[in-house]
Order: C-alpha cells, then structure tokens, then sequence
C-alpha cells in the first residue's frame, strides 16, 4: 500500500516518502550558510519557487530546469533520499525544499545564515488545490467530498499538518529567522518579473533585465506545465494517477470560487477569523 500515514510530533506525513527516521534526521541537519531553503504548506507555490530559484541561480539559463527532475535539484529536507541526493549534487548554492511547520525546524535554522523563502497562499485556493492534488496522488489519504476534506483543512487534520500552524509559525515576529523573505503566490500571479527581481536581490544574485525576462519565460504556467522535470509525469502511474488530473492543474487565484459553496465559504470565514486572530497579514483572494 502507498498510503501509508508516518505520524511525527502529532502529525501525519506521506509514508512512501517519510519515515521516523528521515523527520528525525531533518531537525538536526546541519544548515551551511550558504544555503537557500525554500519553505512551504503543501500546495501554495513550492514548485514555482523551486523553478525560480533554479532559473535565477543560473542566470535565466533553463538548462537545469530542462534537464534535471526538481525533487533532485531541490530535494525534500524531510524525505528518506534526501542525503543521497545531496550529497550526489552539486548545485551551488544548495537548494532544499521543505514542508514542515516552524515550530520543528526553527531550531534547526538558529545561528545560521540560510537564506530562507517562504511562500503562501491564500488559504482558500491552498484547500481546493490540495482536495484535486489528494485525488490524483495515490500516496495521500483518499478522499471523500470536498465538504469533509475542508473540515479536516481546517481543524488541521491533513497530511503535513494546520495551515493555521505553518503560516503563523514562520512568519510571526518572534520566528527569530535572520534571512527570511516571504514571497506570495499572489504576489508572483500579479508581477511575476517584479516577484523574481525580489528573490534574486534577496539571493543576493542580481539580474539584468535580459536575464530576468528569460527566468520569467521559463516559469510562466504554460513552459512549467510542459516540462517534465517540473510537471511531476515522470512519476509512476502508480504513485500519481495522470488520469485523474494533472500537478499543475489550473495555476490560477481565486479558483476557489468554483468550488466552495456560500456555506462552506461561511464556515471558513469563522474559523479563519478566530485562528487568525491578532496575525497582521493580509491576503488577496481573487
Ligand atoms: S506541492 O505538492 O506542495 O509541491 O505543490 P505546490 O507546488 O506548492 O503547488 C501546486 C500549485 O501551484 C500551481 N503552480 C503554478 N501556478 C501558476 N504559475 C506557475 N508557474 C505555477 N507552477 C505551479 C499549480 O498549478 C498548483 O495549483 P493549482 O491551483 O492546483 O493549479
């Protein structure tokens, strides 16, 4: 069996690709300074910051991306191949990806100075990804109607954990992290040419206009929908079912409308309001 569920500090992670083990080993990796961390809650952008990062590093040159799959260019802090495949890499600087909360990794970061991105996503659009990504990904719990697959959204139930939990932890005041840029999926949908200019200052990699046009060629939804080192068909019918939908599926903001129904929308309105009590962000939902 795929889905297999691997429960770590009270939350369920994918078993094919986490073990006890693998999470353990994750809160004490070593962070170089040197390194970039890109830090998400499933479904909010992660695979564009992984194509972004990479096209910037190289200067606008997709050669990389074209060539090399992203969960080996920028493999999954938490996942059990992670050291083997850092270890046979030799990106400079090292790029890691990961989906855990703040509250277990942060420790891990003290005293580093890893560039951190963290990306988000208005929640609404989180859930409805996430609901369409569970029905094609066979290593994920199934699921039943979107009405209980929200439910479980919100009381934080799902595999990787609260929501709630992830955003707050990693961007609240006290997160103490020195080299943090919080980028949202909103954000690079609006200005992707601006958005990307940001990360490479952040990266300390600046470009020039030429270079920036070439990164935004390379990341739009429709080269990043096409290439298959990006668009996860490289991987098994078995484990992603391509039949019942694809990774990059829509690409859009405010998709949510078309599927939450006014009284969902409610419900989520109440339990947004009260877990996002006293958190300053702001999020754009169409
Ligand atoms: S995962 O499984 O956590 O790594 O997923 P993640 O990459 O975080 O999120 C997948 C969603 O991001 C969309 N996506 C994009 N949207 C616009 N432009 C570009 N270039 C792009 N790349 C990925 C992808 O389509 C998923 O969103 P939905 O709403 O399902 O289409």
């Amino acid at each position: 069996r795929l889905d297999v569920t691997e429960v770590f500090h009270g939350i369920s992670f994918p078993g094919h690709l986490h073990t006890q083990e693998s999470l353990e080993h994750a809160l004490k990796f070593q962070f170089q300074d040197t390194d970039i961390l890109i830090v998400s809650y499933p479904k909010s952008g992660t695979t564009w910051i992984q194509e972004i990062v990479t096209l910037i590093s190289n200067r606008g040159d997709s050669h990389l991306s074209q060539t090399v799959p992203n969960w080996t260019r920028a493999p999954w802090l938490e996942q059990y191949y992670f050291t083997a495949v850092l270890e046979a890499s030799s990106t400079t600087p090292r790029l890691i990806t990961t989906h855990l909360p703040h509250h277990l990794l942060g420790p891990a970061l003290q005293g580093t100075k890893a560039k951190v991105i963290y990306v988000s996503r208005n929640p609404k659009d989180v859930v409805v990804s996430y609901y369409h990504f569970h029905k094609m990904a066979n290593f994920l719990p199934k699921v039943d109607t979107f009405a209980e697959f929200l439910k479980g959204f919100l009381e934080g139930t799902l595999h990787f954990g609260s929501w709630f939990d992830h955003i707050k932890g990693w961007t609240s005041p006290t997160a103490a992290i020195d080299n943090l840029l919080h980028i949202t999926y909103e954000e690079m949908s609006l200005d992707l040419p601006g958005s990307i200019k940001r990360m490479s200052s952040f990266l300390q990699c600046p470009l020039v206009e030429d270079e920036v046009i070439n990164c935004v060629k390379h990341c739009s939804f429709s080269s990043m929908r096409d290439n298959k080192m990006i668009n996860y068909t490289l991987v098994s019918e078995d484990i992603m079912d391509h039949s019942k939908g694809s990774f990059m599926r829509k690409g859009e903001v405010g998709d949510w409308k078309h599927t939450f129904t006014e009284e969902q929308n409610q419900y989520f309105e109440s339990i947004f309001t009260s877990k996002m009590q006293g958190c300053t962000l702001e999020f754009v939902w169409e």
